[in-house]
Protein backbone atom coordinates (compact mmCIF):
# COMPACT_ATOMS: atom_id res chain seq x y z
CA UNK A 1 0.00 0.00 0.00
CA UNK A 2 1.55 2.77 -0.96
CA UNK A 3 -0.92 5.67 -0.15
CA UNK A 4 -0.38 8.00 2.39
CA UNK A 5 -2.07 8.68 5.59
CA UNK A 6 -2.50 11.91 7.22
CA UNK A 7 -4.39 12.08 10.36
CA UNK A 8 -6.15 15.67 11.32
CA UNK A 9 -8.33 16.47 14.53
CA UNK A 10 -11.54 15.74 13.40
CA UNK A 11 -13.75 18.36 15.73
CA UNK A 12 -11.93 20.87 17.42
CA UNK A 13 -9.24 23.95 17.55
CA UNK A 14 -7.44 22.58 14.92
CA UNK A 15 -9.53 20.83 12.06
CA UNK A 16 -10.65 23.58 10.07
CA UNK A 17 -7.04 24.93 9.81
CA UNK A 18 -5.19 21.53 9.49
CA UNK A 19 -8.09 20.90 6.40
CA UNK A 20 -7.72 24.59 4.82
CA UNK A 21 -3.53 24.14 5.25
CA UNK A 22 -3.90 20.78 2.81
CA UNK A 23 -5.98 22.02 0.60
CA UNK A 24 -4.04 25.29 0.21
CA UNK A 25 -1.15 22.38 -1.18
CA UNK A 26 -3.44 21.28 -3.77
CA UNK A 27 -5.12 18.24 -1.68
CA UNK A 28 -8.51 17.49 -2.50
CA UNK A 29 -10.66 14.50 -0.67
CA UNK A 30 -13.49 12.29 -1.68
CA UNK A 31 -15.00 13.59 1.51
CA UNK A 32 -18.25 12.17 3.71
CA UNK A 33 -19.69 13.90 6.53
CA UNK A 34 -20.03 10.70 8.60
CA UNK A 35 -16.79 8.32 7.15
CA UNK A 36 -13.72 9.00 9.55
CA UNK A 37 -11.60 8.38 6.24
CA UNK A 38 -11.14 10.62 2.90
CA UNK A 39 -10.04 9.54 -0.18
CA UNK A 40 -6.95 11.45 -1.27
CA UNK A 41 -8.40 12.23 -5.31
CA UNK A 42 -5.65 13.85 -7.23
CA UNK A 43 -2.42 12.51 -4.83
CA UNK A 44 -2.52 9.35 -3.08
CA UNK A 45 -2.67 11.23 0.21
CA UNK A 46 -5.73 10.20 2.51
CA UNK A 47 -6.86 11.61 5.57
CA UNK A 48 -7.77 10.19 8.86
CA UNK A 49 -10.13 11.86 10.92
CA UNK A 50 -9.11 11.27 14.50
CA UNK A 51 -9.09 12.79 18.39
CA UNK A 52 -6.17 14.87 18.18
CA UNK A 53 -4.90 12.50 21.70
CA UNK A 54 -4.44 9.84 19.40
CA UNK A 55 -2.71 11.08 16.51
CA UNK A 56 0.83 10.99 18.50
CA UNK A 57 0.43 7.37 18.64
CA UNK A 58 -1.10 6.60 15.12
CA UNK A 59 2.37 7.72 13.94
CA UNK A 60 4.61 5.76 16.25
CA UNK A 61 2.50 2.12 15.55
CA UNK A 62 2.73 3.34 12.21
CA UNK A 63 -0.71 3.30 11.04
CA UNK A 64 -0.19 6.97 9.28
CA UNK A 65 2.81 8.62 7.44
CA UNK A 66 1.59 12.19 9.04
CA UNK A 67 -0.11 14.19 11.55
CA UNK A 68 -1.55 17.76 12.33
CA UNK A 69 -0.96 18.01 16.00
CA UNK A 70 -0.18 20.28 18.75
CA UNK A 71 3.19 20.29 20.20
CA UNK A 72 1.29 19.71 23.87
CA UNK A 73 -0.53 16.32 22.88
CA UNK A 74 2.87 15.55 20.79
CA UNK A 75 5.63 16.33 23.98
CA UNK A 76 2.89 14.13 26.42
CA UNK A 77 2.99 11.27 24.39
CA UNK A 78 6.78 11.55 23.76
CA UNK A 79 7.28 11.61 27.50
CA UNK A 80 5.08 9.16 28.47
CA UNK A 81 6.34 6.77 26.58
CA UNK A 82 9.75 7.52 26.40
CA UNK A 83 9.68 7.90 22.48
CA UNK A 84 11.32 11.03 21.23
CA UNK A 85 12.92 9.25 18.55
CA UNK A 86 9.86 7.58 17.44
CA UNK A 87 8.41 10.63 16.02
CA UNK A 88 9.38 13.32 13.96
CA UNK A 89 8.36 17.52 13.84
CA UNK A 90 8.46 18.29 9.81
CA UNK A 91 7.07 21.86 10.22
CA UNK A 92 5.94 24.24 12.97
CA UNK A 93 2.57 25.74 11.60
CA UNK A 94 1.07 29.27 12.24
CA UNK A 95 -1.88 28.21 14.41
CA UNK A 96 -3.12 26.48 17.28
CA UNK A 97 -0.97 28.60 19.56
CA UNK A 98 -1.69 27.54 23.24
CA UNK A 99 0.34 27.19 26.12
CA UNK A 100 0.50 25.07 29.61
CA UNK A 101 -0.19 26.80 32.59
CA UNK A 102 -0.26 26.75 36.27
CA UNK A 103 -4.10 28.08 37.63
CA UNK A 104 -5.20 28.11 41.24
CA UNK A 105 -8.56 29.07 42.52
CA UNK A 106 -8.90 33.17 43.10
CA UNK A 107 -8.73 32.69 46.56
CA UNK A 108 -5.83 30.12 46.83
CA UNK A 109 -2.69 30.53 49.05
CA UNK A 110 -0.65 29.22 46.31
CA UNK A 111 1.16 32.35 44.91
CA UNK A 112 4.33 30.34 42.59
CA UNK A 113 4.55 27.18 41.38
CA UNK A 114 7.38 26.75 44.36
CA UNK A 115 4.64 26.18 46.76
CA UNK A 116 2.97 23.39 44.94
CA UNK A 117 5.67 20.81 46.18
CA UNK A 118 3.21 17.63 47.77
CA UNK A 119 0.37 19.35 46.71
CA UNK A 120 -1.81 17.52 44.01
CA UNK A 121 -2.65 19.03 40.18
CA UNK A 122 -5.44 18.14 38.29
CA UNK A 123 -3.78 17.85 34.14
CA UNK A 124 -4.82 16.24 31.32
CA UNK A 125 -0.88 15.92 30.91
CA UNK A 126 0.57 14.51 33.50
CA UNK A 127 3.98 13.18 32.03
CA UNK A 128 4.45 17.22 30.61
CA UNK A 129 3.51 18.70 33.97
CA UNK A 130 5.70 16.78 35.82
CA UNK A 131 9.02 16.41 33.78
CA UNK A 132 8.83 20.42 33.65
CA UNK A 133 8.04 20.76 37.89
CA UNK A 134 10.90 18.17 38.68
CA UNK A 135 13.08 19.86 36.33
CA UNK A 136 12.86 22.72 38.65
CA UNK A 137 12.89 20.58 41.74
CA UNK A 138 9.63 20.78 42.58
CA UNK A 139 7.92 17.41 43.56
CA UNK A 140 3.98 17.48 43.18
CA UNK A 141 1.21 14.64 42.39
CA UNK A 142 -0.55 14.40 38.77
CA UNK A 143 -3.89 13.50 39.17
CA UNK A 144 -4.93 12.97 35.46
CA UNK A 145 -8.14 14.67 33.88
CA UNK A 146 -9.29 13.33 30.01
CA UNK A 147 -11.45 16.53 29.98
CA UNK A 148 -13.19 19.23 32.73
CA UNK A 149 -9.59 19.55 34.12
CA UNK A 150 -11.01 23.00 35.67
CA UNK A 151 -13.63 21.45 38.04
CA UNK A 152 -11.09 19.48 40.02
CA UNK A 153 -10.05 22.26 42.56
CA UNK A 154 -13.73 22.76 43.12
CA UNK A 155 -14.64 19.37 43.84
CA UNK A 156 -11.25 19.01 46.35
CA UNK A 157 -9.14 17.04 43.99
CA UNK A 158 -6.76 18.94 43.27
CA UNK A 159 -5.34 22.14 44.54
CA UNK A 160 -4.23 23.59 41.40
CA UNK A 161 -4.49 22.41 37.83
CA UNK A 162 -2.35 22.52 34.85
CA UNK A 163 -4.17 23.40 31.70
CA UNK A 164 -4.12 24.55 27.79
CA UNK A 165 -4.76 27.92 28.38
CA UNK A 166 -5.70 30.06 24.65
CA UNK A 167 -7.89 33.12 25.38
CA UNK A 168 -8.35 32.53 29.06
CA UNK A 169 -12.12 32.57 29.13
CA UNK A 170 -12.21 28.34 30.31
CA UNK A 171 -9.72 29.86 33.33
CA UNK A 172 -12.32 33.18 34.35
CA UNK A 173 -15.41 31.20 33.77
CA UNK A 174 -14.22 28.40 36.71
CA UNK A 175 -12.36 31.08 38.83
CA UNK A 176 -9.21 29.89 38.43
CA UNK A 177 -5.83 32.36 37.73
CA UNK A 178 -3.41 31.58 36.07
CA UNK A 179 -0.04 31.17 37.84
CA UNK A 180 3.02 30.16 35.64
CA UNK A 181 3.56 29.56 31.66
CA UNK A 182 5.06 25.78 31.83
CA UNK A 183 4.94 24.86 27.77
CA UNK A 184 4.41 27.25 24.86
CA UNK A 185 2.95 25.35 21.69
CA UNK A 186 1.52 25.64 18.46
CA UNK A 187 0.17 23.14 15.72
CA UNK A 188 2.64 21.22 13.74
CA UNK A 189 2.82 18.87 11.28
CA UNK A 190 4.81 15.04 12.54
CA UNK A 191 6.27 12.50 10.84
CA UNK A 192 7.17 8.98 11.90
CA UNK A 193 10.84 8.59 12.07
CA UNK A 194 11.55 5.33 10.47
CA UNK A 195 12.32 4.41 6.77
CA UNK A 196 9.34 4.91 4.54
CA UNK A 197 9.02 3.18 0.70
CA UNK A 198 10.60 5.45 -1.86
CA UNK A 199 7.76 6.32 -3.44
CA UNK A 200 6.01 7.49 -0.31
CA UNK A 201 8.97 9.63 1.04
CA UNK A 202 9.16 11.13 -2.56
CA UNK A 203 5.74 12.11 -2.05
CA UNK A 204 5.68 13.23 1.13
CA UNK A 205 9.13 15.44 0.12
CA UNK A 206 6.73 17.11 -3.06
CA UNK A 207 3.70 17.45 -0.27
CA UNK A 208 6.26 19.44 2.23
CA UNK A 209 7.63 21.56 -0.96
CA UNK A 210 4.34 22.94 -1.26
CA UNK A 211 3.69 23.18 2.08
CA UNK A 212 7.08 25.61 2.62
CA UNK A 213 5.59 27.71 -0.44
CA UNK A 214 1.96 28.20 1.60
CA UNK A 215 4.11 29.11 5.03
CA UNK A 216 6.24 31.13 2.66
CA UNK A 217 3.13 33.40 0.78
CA UNK A 218 0.86 33.32 3.76
CA UNK A 219 3.80 35.86 5.11
CA UNK A 220 4.54 37.28 2.09
CA UNK A 221 3.62 40.40 -0.02
CA UNK A 222 4.50 41.96 -3.31
CA UNK A 223 4.39 45.65 -3.01
CA UNK A 224 4.70 48.24 -5.43
CA UNK A 225 5.96 51.84 -5.10
CA UNK A 226 7.36 54.40 -7.00
CA UNK A 227 10.41 56.05 -5.88
CA UNK A 228 13.15 58.52 -6.53
CA UNK A 229 15.52 57.63 -7.97
CA UNK A 230 18.08 58.27 -5.57
CA UNK A 231 16.31 56.82 -2.45
CA UNK A 232 16.43 53.04 -4.41
CA UNK A 233 18.92 52.11 -1.91
CA UNK A 234 17.40 53.53 1.09
CA UNK A 235 14.01 52.29 0.10
CA UNK A 236 15.53 48.62 -0.74
CA UNK A 237 16.63 48.56 3.12
CA UNK A 238 12.92 49.91 4.27
CA UNK A 239 11.18 46.92 2.69
CA UNK A 240 10.89 43.91 5.36
CA UNK A 241 12.85 40.84 3.68
CA UNK A 242 12.87 41.70 0.49
CA UNK A 243 16.15 41.44 -1.45
CA UNK A 244 16.78 42.87 -5.14
CA UNK A 245 13.64 44.70 -6.39
CA UNK A 246 12.56 45.05 -9.90
CA UNK A 247 13.58 48.77 -11.31
CA UNK A 248 11.07 49.69 -14.16
CA UNK A 249 11.12 53.32 -15.99
CA UNK A 250 8.04 55.93 -15.36
CA UNK A 251 7.17 56.96 -18.59
CA UNK A 252 7.55 60.88 -18.78
CA UNK A 253 9.30 61.01 -15.52
CA UNK A 254 12.88 60.52 -15.53
CA UNK A 255 13.48 60.70 -11.97
CA UNK A 256 11.77 58.32 -10.35
CA UNK A 257 10.92 54.75 -10.79
CA UNK A 258 8.54 51.92 -10.17
CA UNK A 259 10.26 49.53 -7.52
CA UNK A 260 8.38 45.95 -7.43
CA UNK A 261 9.47 43.60 -4.40
CA UNK A 262 8.19 40.33 -2.42
CA UNK A 263 8.62 41.13 0.75
CA UNK A 264 9.02 37.94 2.83
CA UNK A 265 7.88 39.02 6.51
CA UNK A 266 4.84 41.09 7.51
CA UNK A 267 4.46 44.73 6.18
CA UNK A 268 2.88 46.43 8.73
CA UNK A 269 1.70 50.21 8.86
CA UNK A 270 4.65 51.19 10.02
CA UNK A 271 6.81 50.07 7.29
CA UNK A 272 4.57 51.96 4.60
CA UNK A 273 4.92 55.01 6.78
CA UNK A 274 8.62 54.86 6.82
CA UNK A 275 8.41 54.39 3.29
CA UNK A 276 6.36 57.02 2.77
CA UNK A 277 8.93 59.40 4.30
CA UNK A 278 11.80 57.99 2.38
CA UNK A 279 10.15 59.55 -0.57
CA UNK A 280 7.63 56.72 -1.71
CA UNK A 281 4.66 57.27 -3.03
CA UNK A 282 2.13 55.18 -5.04
CA UNK A 283 2.90 52.42 -2.42
CA UNK A 284 0.16 48.99 -3.09
CA UNK A 285 0.78 45.82 -0.77
CA UNK A 286 -0.77 43.13 -2.42
CA UNK A 287 -1.46 39.57 -1.24
CA UNK A 288 0.96 36.08 -2.38
CA UNK A 289 -1.11 33.32 -3.37
CA UNK A 290 1.36 30.58 -4.09
CA UNK A 291 5.19 30.48 -3.93
CA UNK A 292 7.54 27.97 -5.01
CA UNK A 293 11.24 28.14 -4.07
C1 LIG B 1 -8.45 23.53 25.99
C2 LIG B 1 -8.45 23.51 27.50
C3 LIG B 1 -9.57 24.42 27.91
C4 LIG B 1 -9.67 25.37 26.74
C5 LIG B 1 -9.00 26.68 27.06
O1 LIG B 1 -9.16 22.48 25.45
O2 LIG B 1 -8.62 22.21 28.02
O3 LIG B 1 -10.77 23.72 28.08
O4 LIG B 1 -9.00 24.78 25.62
O5 LIG B 1 -9.25 27.65 26.06
P1 LIG B 1 -9.56 29.17 26.44
O6 LIG B 1 -8.40 29.67 27.27
O7 LIG B 1 -9.65 29.88 25.12
O8 LIG B 1 -10.85 29.19 27.20
P2 LIG B 1 -8.97 22.01 23.91
O9 LIG B 1 -9.47 23.04 22.98
O10 LIG B 1 -7.55 21.58 23.69
O11 LIG B 1 -9.96 20.79 23.78
P3 LIG B 1 -9.67 19.23 24.07
O12 LIG B 1 -8.94 19.19 25.37
O13 LIG B 1 -11.05 18.67 24.13
O14 LIG B 1 -8.88 18.71 22.90
ZN1 LIG C 1 -8.12 16.82 22.66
Amino acid sequence: MNRIRVAIQRKGRLSDRSLDLLQSCGLRFARSKDKLYWYGKDFPIDLLLVRDDDIPRLLIDGVCDLGIVGENIAEEVILERNCADALTQLRKLSFGGCRLSLAVPEDSAIGSALDLDGCRIATSYPALTSSILSGRGINAETVKFSGSVEIAPGLGTADAISDLVSTGTTLRANHLVEMEVLFESTAALYGQTGQLADEKQLMIDRLLSRLDGVLLAAESKYVMLHAPRDAVEEITRLLPGAENPSLMNLEGDSNRVAMHAVCRETVFWEHLEALKDAGASAILVLPVEKMLA
